[in-house]
Formats: structure tokens, C-alpha cells, sequence
């Protein structure tokens, strides 16, 4: 059997012996030493400012668009993971889904401003499988229109614009470190901001509003994450390099096996580098990636349709909307196995079967 995925788990006694220090602290949770320690590492390894850890990405999501005051329509991506949408709702905002870009898979800039009204208060916006979107003709839409830009940054650890962090861009970019991410905390995630006054605001919601002993100073959440949590994202930020060079030898290595299959990859924006989180076709049709899939699951691989359906169609709390680029890349997307422990082995024989699926 291959799964779709499997988290990247380091040597188990790098990890119990940062627990032996919780067991003699005895602090748990409540932003511990550790948890400060994963902060400030987190910064220095992704070079920004400011950084808070939260219990995960879509709380993460949540606090954004509270610590933002956002209460009216905020302009979306349909192609992307549900909680980009439903913290929008959550967080009792209006979704405008805007169609994607057929390339890079991201908000399509050129179709924002059509979908801005008067109630439009903010851009929500994915970078897609860690691809960037195009952030300059979004921050210049939002300049022009006065709207906050939050960037769902779920997949994109690592990456870098220009030679910036993606997490400097936009008011608030947000990170998952779910055990499935390349970088994991096993739950876990972070917000991003260059404003330290919005960082503060955030901070005070992860921990209830509280301001003091006997105070409060804002609307919060219990978003706090553990000792546990953090330990295990100091223990994987140890591997991360060999994690992302171990990514993007499977992924040169599935890129030249693949190469008769029909299918493209999405197109990676020219002025980012690669952090590899997924490795994801785009076949030529639907009646394809069917015949494909149900091949490899007879043999007992799995892939997995991600992310499909479109948000713009499918959730039974909101008008559905018919966008075609999202429509049709939503059919024809397929991720592939993809792991650090997959072999070069287990990439020959699921490129084989592809070939033998696609041309019968
Ligand atoms: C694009 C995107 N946004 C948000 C989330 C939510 O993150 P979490 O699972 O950490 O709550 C995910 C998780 O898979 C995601 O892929």
C-alpha cells in the first residue's frame, strides 16, 4: 500500500528528550519556554518579524480576520482547502468568490476588481500548493480600493519572493503546521505580520482577550498551542533541509518519469523559490484523472483529488457559483504520493501504472 501522504516523524529521542525538560518544568501549555523557543526559531529560520504560534491554520484564519475588524464581504479563492472559506462565515464575513488563474492556480488579480462593492473590505487570498500569488496587482488593487489583504499562506513554508519571506506580504499571512505540511508541529500553525501592533491584537485574541490578571482589552479565542506541540516543531525544524532536498529530489525524479503522461503541472510563479508540499497533475480530462485513480486504488495507492470540488459550488451554506477556470482544474487535479520516506522505487511503479492506466 502507498498513502497520499505520511508525516515526517524525526528520530523519537530527539523529541523525548525535550520532553524530559516539560517534565521538570511541569508547564504544559500557555505559551511555554518552548513554545517561545519555536517563535523566535521560526522567525530567524524564515526571516521576518513578527510571528505567533497558534493551535493551527484555520484558527490562525479566524484570528486574522477578527484582529482585522473585517464584518463585511471579503473577496476569496473557490480553489483551496474548505477552512479558507469557512472562517469567512465563521467569522460571520461574506465570501465573494473571485475565479482563479488557469496557470499558477491562484486568485486571478485581473478579476478582483469587477467582484469589489461597497462592502468589500478585504482580499482572502491562497497561495496554491505553495505557489505565490501575484501579490504586487494584489497589493495594488488593495491600496486603490482601501481593502486588507490576508494571505492564506497554509502550504507555503519556506518560500521565498524575490528573496522575501512569502509571510511579509499582505497585512496577515497565516501557516498551518498540520502533520500532513512539510513542516509540522503535528497540530499546529502561525500568523504573520509586519504591523507589531496587529501582532499584539493577535496576541491578546490567541489568549481569551485577556490584558491582565483582571482585565481584558479585546473579542479572543483560546488559540494557544502546547509544550508537545512546539517540541515537535523544534525537533523538525532541525531536518528541515533535509526535508525540502529530499522533496525536490522526488519531485525531479516523478517530473522526468512523468513526462508521456497527459498532464501538466501547475506553473510556478518565476519569482518564488519552490518549497515542494505536494506533488500535483493536472490531466487533460476528468474521464483521465477517473480512470487513473480508480487504477492506482485497485493496486492500492491512493491519490487524492485536492482539492475538489470547487468552494464555489459545494458548500450547503452558501449560494453556489459557477466559475470555469475553477470549475475545470477542480476535475482535473490529482495529487500523487508524496512523502519523505516515498522511494525512487515506489515512484517507478506508480509512473508505470499511470502510463498502463492512461493509454488502455
Ligand atoms: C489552504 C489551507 N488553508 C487552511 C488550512 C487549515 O489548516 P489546519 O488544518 O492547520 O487548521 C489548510 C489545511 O490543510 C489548508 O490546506
Amino acid at each position: 500500500m502507498i498513502p497520499v501522504t505520511k508525516p515526517f516523524l524525526p528520530p523519537m529521542e530527539e523529541y523525548t528528550k525535550l520532553l524530559e525538560g516539560v517534565w521538570k518544568r511541569q508547564w504544559l501549555t500557555n505559551m511555554g519556554p518552548l513554545a517561545s523557543d519555536l517563535e523566535i526559531r521560526l522567525k530567524e529560520y524564515l526571516n521576518i518579524n513578527h510571528l505567533i504560534f497558534v493551535t493551527n491554520g484555520t484558527i490562525a484564519l479566524q484570528m486574522a480576520i477578527k484582529a482585522l475588524d473585517l464584518t463585511g464581504e471579503i473577496i476569496t479563492t473557490p480553489f483551496s482547502f474548505v477552512a479558507t472559506t469557512s472562517t469567512i462565515v465563521w467569522e460571520g464575513c461574506t465570501p465573494v468568490f473571485v475565479d482563479i488563474d488557469k496557470d499558477s492556480l491562484c486568485i486571478d488579480p485581473t478579476k478582483i476588481e469587477e467582484a469589489i462593492t461597497d462592502k468589500t473590505q478585504a482580499i482572502l487570498a491562497t497561495h496554491v500548493y505553495g505557489n505565490p500569488c501575484d501579490v504586487d496587482a494584489i497589493d495594488k488593487i488593495a491600496k486603490k480600493y482601501n481593502l486588507k489583504v490576508i494571505y492564506d499562506g497554509a502550504h507555503a513554508f519556506g518560500v521565498k519572493i524575490n528573496g522575501k519571506s512569502v509571510f511579509e506580504f499582505g497585512d496577515i499571512t497565516t501557516c498551518s503546521l498540520h502533520a500532513t505540511k512539510l513542516f509540522h508541529t503535528v497540530e499546529g500553525g502561525f500568523a504573520t505580520t509586519n504591523d507589531p501592533e496587529l501582532l499584539k491584537k493577535m496576541a491578546s485574541i490567541r489568549n481569551f482577550g485577556i490584558s491582565g490578571p483582571e482585565s481584558f482589552d479585546n473579542l479572543g479565542i483560546n488559540g494557544k498551542n502546547s509544550e508537545f506541540h512546539a517540541a515537535m516543531g523544534l525537533v523538525n525544524l532541525r531536518h528541515i533541509d533535509y526535508i525540502l532536498e529530499r522533496r525536490k529530489d522526488l519531485a525531479t525524479y516523478y517530473d522526468k518519469k512523468l513526462i508521456n503522461v497527459k498532464a501538466v503541472k501547475p506553473k510556478w510563479n518565476n519569482s518564488a523559490t519552490e518549497n515542494y508540499p505536494y506533488y500535483v497533475i493536472l490531466l487533460e480530462s476528468e474521464e483521465l484523472l477517473l480512470k487513473i485513480k480508480k487504477g492506482l486504488d485497485d493496486n492500492e495507492i491512493f491519490t487524492r483529488r485536492y482539492f475538489y470540488p470547487s468552494l464555489a459550488n459545494t458548500l450547503p451554506y452558501l449560494k453556489t457559483v459557477d466559475l470555469q477556470v475553477t470549475d475545470s482544474i477542480a476535475k482535473r487535479a490529482l495529487c500523487l504520493p508524496f512523502y519523505v520516506d516515498l522511494t525512487e522505487e515506489e515512484i517507478d511503479l506508480i509512473a508505470r501504472l499511470i502510463l498502463r492506466y492512461q493509454n488502455n
